[in-house]
């Protein structure tokens, strides 16, 4: 795993992913990592780490509130950089939290309806 891969976008990190299921391959901002083999190591459980599988896990990662000891340990399982600016938000990512904040809004604006109704 000496060369580095370029990716020009997550959709290209999703495609490479793809090609071998067995790995756990994601994406933290910038770069590109293959956790297969840290996977029964990571003290946070293989977990987290599988649920990352082929996405964006940027967000996932610095919700866990990690460490700098963590970060400088990620780069041994750095296979890669993706290009990011180039990509248009992935539906996986942004799609779900739209559609569950739509969903809020909705019922919200139905729970005073129907309270305005009963009145
Ligand atoms: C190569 C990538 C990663 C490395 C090297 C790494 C490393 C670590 C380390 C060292 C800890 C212990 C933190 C502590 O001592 O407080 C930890 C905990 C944790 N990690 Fe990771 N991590 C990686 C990726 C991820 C990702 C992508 C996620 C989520 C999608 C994640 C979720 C967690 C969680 C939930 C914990 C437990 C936090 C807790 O117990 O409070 N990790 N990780």
């Amino acid at each position: 795993m000496s060369k580095k891969l370029t990716f020009d976008s997550v959709a290209e990190v999703q495609a490479y992913a793809a090609k071998d299921a067995d790995r756990v391959i994601f994406i933290v901002k910038n770069g590109v990592y293959d956790v297969t083999e840290y996977l029964p190591n990571h003290p946070g459980g293989p977990t987290p780490l599988v649920m990352a599988k082929a996405t964006d896990a940027t967000k996932a990662f610095a919700d866990a509130d990690h460490p700098d000891n963590a970060v400088m340990q990620m780069e041994d399982y750095r296979i890669g950089t993706v290009k990011k600016a180039a990509t248009p938000k992935p539906a996986s990512s942004a799609g779900p939290a739209k559609l569950l904040i739509a969903v809020a809004v909705v019922a919200v604006a139905g729970f005073f309806a129907i309270k305005a109704l009963k009145k």
